[in-house]
């Protein structure tokens, strides 16, 4: 049996996810059916069994959630809305037990309340169940048994049923989130944006908790990111229980073969100016099922290629006030200066008073690049679309993402030998 299934993911990177889930499909479904549909704005369509739909669950990076299909028709008002959600059987699905969240997101939806809208929806499903079993099921919005949404546009209503209970982008492995981590899922849509492949060096030189390079580590040891975590689906009165064991048996085993592969020799490196969060980010990897990656406690203005042979730099700076630079004291000791020397427990970083501009350090991060990372690929993401500007050098492309509701750019800059394209400042 066939489902229609909806795959949201960080706007941008919804070319990125159609690709990811075709080679799923082709590495983890042994032939189950699976068609890989429209891409939209924020997501994906594909339509597969049971199987697809956890393998994707478990084997996705850069989804955000998968939604299974329930019904989509034309609405006009809440009464529309709390219809369709009255004649579905959610009864084959879950039962009143069961505790409830129903979310509402609309485009050019011509309800005034998508509040209300939401409880129209959570009345219907709850009434219901109250009909064909006498109970109805509590709603609990903070950790719900079943997630129920609906999409409205201009003139449809979908309804979904959520198979991924928490969001897929948390893996289960992180345990102190430090200042400002990307999310997973962008994290690894990112890298399968720069091209990076296992084999080729990848440096992170402002690595925060390590999300770039954990995610990269999981890709190159074969580790399926969602190996550690329960799922929405598990819940469900039916899903495929024998196949879930199955897909989950094998990303074990593979997660424990990964731990005997030596993670310093998989080229893949970090550095931060912050020793605080060098140990949050092994924190992290060692949760994530390895260990050993090479992280060092370097000021990224000072950074030097990590690798003999060119590879890719990713990196998400600090804006403002997270801007931190390494310098000298009066007694010789290393401390921080900038806006906010945030690791006070650092050993050796103390704050001053001194203050390093945004447009200094950046301008020096470029110099960085110019001089010492002939041959790399260097992929920064931002918000601010001076950054080329600030560090005087042109893009070679630039990629539109968004990072929660915050519009950034991804930008590229080839450092090829003898024509780095050197950019006035703005
Ligand atoms: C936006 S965070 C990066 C978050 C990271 N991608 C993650 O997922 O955790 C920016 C990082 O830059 C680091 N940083 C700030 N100033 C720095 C400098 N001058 N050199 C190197 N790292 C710096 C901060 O300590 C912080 O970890």
């Amino acid at each position: 049996m066939s489902f229609d299934f909806f795959v949201p993911c960080p706007r941008g990177l919804e070319a990125a996810l159609a690709a990811e889930l075709a080679e799923i499909a082709a590495r983890h479904l042994n032939g189950a059916p699976f068609t890989t549909g429209e891409q939209v704005p924020g997501g994906v369509h594909f339509r597969g069994g049971w199987t697809a739909g956890m393998a994707a669950n478990l084997h996705s990076r850069i989804a955000s959630r998968v939604l299974l299909k329930i019904a989509q028709r034309p609405y006009r008002n809440e009464q529309d809305v709390y219809a369709l959600a009255l004649e579905q059987r959610w009864e084959q699905w879950f039962s009143a037990n069961e505790t409830l969240r129903v979310d509402v997101t609309a485009i050019k939806s011509p309800l005034r309340s998508l509040e209300f809208a939401t409880l129209r929806v959570k009345d219907a499903v709850c009434d219901r169940l109250r009909e064909v079993s006498g109970a109805r099921p509590s709603i609990d919005t903070g950790a719900p048994d079943v997630r129920v949404f609906a999409f409205l546009t201009a003139t449809d209503c979908t309804l979904y049923l959520d198979t991924s209970g928490e969001p897929l982008f948390k893996r289960g492995w992180r345990l102190d989130k430090g200042a400002a981590p990307l999310r997973e899922n962008l994290a690894a849509g990112i890298l399968r944006l720069t091209g990076w492949t296992p084999g080729t060096a990848l440096y992170d030189p402002m690595c925060g908790s390590g999300t770039f390079l954990a995610e990269a580590a999981q890709v190159a040891l074969n580790v399926a990111p969602g190996v550690e975590r329960r799922f929405g689906f598990e819940k469900l009165k039916q899903y495929d229980v024998s196949a879930w064991q199955a897909l989950k048996v094998a990303a074990q085993d593979a997660k424990r073969a990964a731990r005997s592969s030596r993670a310093a020799d998989l080229l893949i490196f970090g550095s931060d100016i912050s020793g605080d969060m060098l140990d949050k980010a092994r924190a992290n990897f060692e949760r994530a099922g390895f260990s050993g990656l090479p992280l060092k406690q370097v000021d990224a203005r000072g950074m030097t290629p990590p690798a003999d042979t060119p590879g890719i730099l990713v990196a998400n700076p600090p804006y403002g006030e997270r801007i931190e630079v390494r310098g000298r004291g009066p007694r010789g000791e290393v401390r921080a200066t900038g806006r906010a020397a945030h690791d006070e427990r650092d050993e050796g970083f103390r704050r001053s008073h001194a203050e390093t501009p945004d447009s200094e350090f950046f301008q020096a991060l470029g110099d960085a690049l110019k001089q010492r990372f002939t041959g790399w690929h260097a992929f920064i993401l931002t918000s601010d679309r001076k950054l080329p500007g600030q560090l005087r050098l042109r893009e070679s492309a630039k990629t539109p993402l968004y990072n929660g509701a915050l519009e950034c750019r991804l930008f590229r800059f080839d450092l090829v030998a003898g024509s780095v394209k050197q950019k006035p400042a703005s």
